[in-house]
């Protein structure tokens, strides 16, 4: 029988995201799910109260409206093991439990800080068959360039390299998976993709929540490692790729970007970080804690599609929404009076595009007016039928899918780049700004734009 076991079974991830996509697999009776549930965590459930756990969260996070039935037949799968996962004496218990069930073929999830991982592939040496496991991690991989090469090397010797997941959940977003599309299906966009055509692009992820009860990861991580290293990079490098004419050539096409980020030369002109007041005072971070919570970035690609177009980057805690987009703003026509083109990509909460061109205002008058088209997918159809990002990624896991995950170059490349920058910015001594929770982050990060002549866009009149 297959098990889908889950270390860090009772941590947020589990619950938000694990469980529910689970749950609508089992709901729209995807073929290809045919596994028991193993929970692996240290508290002391029973498999019938951590089922009772479980059906509050599905019914809070599912997309699929929650139904007794179907709840009760899928719960049979959920089985509770608790387990302290860094005592090595653990897994050879946690063989014999899997034998005993006859569990025989494994797929690993390891849904807790990157710390942990390398105790717990060691430790996983001790299960039968585990060599042919397959092995999905979570982000962020390693804490840094040279732990995550650590890492990487003891993964590539416990499992094999084909067996072994990296998961962005970014590239399960609807929108995100919807950017090759719009770019390169379209005409009136494919032909204009260039820097002769585009003066500059924005990545915003703004985020309502604070940290949480994730201070303990969150305070040796920060906005960069968070966000920017992994989720952020991979939206630029679609937006910036050339095309990849077969989808499996998607990752070298994003790596040829990733490769091709400026080394940034002078820092005050490329990063500004701040923090949330009051994120000292959240539960496990330190006190003078000088992590970001906020991060923005500006950033130039040099080849010869991007050359001297700025990418900005954004992303923070706490502020005043939660909403990801991707504006694109188009040079001014050669009438300077003209306002310029903005194309925006909805990535959430709506998923769409905003289109903001040049009309003349109607009547006796050569006044220009701007026309802006907003597309938004139906929701609540399109949520109902649309696979959410974990299930999307979980589905191909399993299906032996690796378009969609990470590949190790790509980890490497961004790491170096995102390690550099940390380096600067500590080494020049620049501050870790103040803003104020439900703000749009710190002043200061204007400033990155208003050098070049830009100011932040977001789709108007929400
Ligand atoms: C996770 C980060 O990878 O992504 C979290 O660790 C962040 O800090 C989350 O909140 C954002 O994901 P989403 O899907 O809500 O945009």
């Amino acid at each position: 029988m297959k098990a889908f076991t889950i270390f860090g079974g009772t941590g947020d991830l589990t619950f938000r995201k694990l469980l529910p996509a689970f749950y609508n697999m089992a709901a729209t009776k995807e073929a290809v799910f045919t596994h028991e549930i193993i929970i692996i965590g240290r508290r002391d459930y029973s498999s019938a109260s951590y089922r009772q756990l479980a059906r509050n969260w599905i019914k809070k996070f599912s997309r699929v409206p929650y139904d007794e039935n179907i709840f009760e037949n899928f719960a049979l799968r959920i089985h509770y093991y608790k387990m302290n996962f860094i005592d090595k004496e653990a897994y050879r218990r946690l063989n014999t439990y899997y034998a005993e069930h006859n569990l025989t073929e494994h797929i690993f999830y390891f849904a807790v800080a990157p710390r942990f991982f390398s105790i717990i592939a060691t430790g996983l040496l001790q299960v039968d068959n585990s060599n042919e496991a397959k092995v999905i991690l979570e982000k962020p991989f390693g804490e840094d360039l040279a732990s995550a090469k650590a890492l990487n090397t003891q993964l590539e010797q416990t499992f094999t390299a084909d067996n072994i997941f990296r998961i962005d959940h970014y590239l399960g977003k609807e929108m995100v998976r919807n950017i090759q599309t719009l770019r390169f299906c379209n005409p009136i966009f494919s032909n204009l993709w260039n820097s002769h055509y585009i003066e500059s692009v924005q990545i915003s992820a703004f985020e309502a929540i604070g940290i949480g009860n994730r201070g303990g990861y969150y305070d040796a991580s920060g906005a960069l490692q968070d966000m920017v290293q992994n989720h952020l990079l991979q939206i630029l490098s679609i937006v910036a790729m050339e095309w990849p004419e077969q989808q499996t050539e998607l990752f070298d096409a994003q790596i040829r970007v990733l490769k091709a980020l400026r080394p940034i030369e002078n820092i005050e002109e490329s990063l500004v970080l701040g923090q949330y007041n009051g994120y000292r005072e959240e539960n496990l971070v330190a006190p003078h804690s000088r992590t970001e919570t906020y991060a923005a970035l500006r950033l130039f690609i040099d080849n010869e599609r991007w050359w001297g177009t700025p990418f900005y980057i954004r992303t923070g805690k706490k502020l005043n929404k939660r909403e990801i987009e991707i504006a694109i703003t188009f040079r001014p026509a050669f009438l300077q009076k003209a306002p310029r083109n903005i194309l925006i990509i909805k990535v959430q909460p709506t998923e769409g595009v905003y289109l903001q061109f040049n009309m003349k205002k109607p009547g006796d008058t050569d006044e220009i007016i701007q026309a802006k088209m907003d597309f938004s997918q139906d929701e609540s159809h399109h949520r109902l039928n649309t696979p959410e990002a974990y299930e999307r990624l979980l589905k191909a896991c399993i299906n032996n899918n690796h378009i969609w995950f990470t590949r190790w170059e790509q980890i490497e490349v961004s790491w170096q780049y995102i390690n550099r920058m940390q380096e600067a910015y500590k080494k020049a001594g620049l501050p870790v700004y103040l803003y104020a929770p439900g703000s749009s982050g710190p002043e200061e990060a204007n400033a990155l734009l208003e050098q070049d002549g830009h100011s932040w866009l977001e789709v108007p009149g929400k």
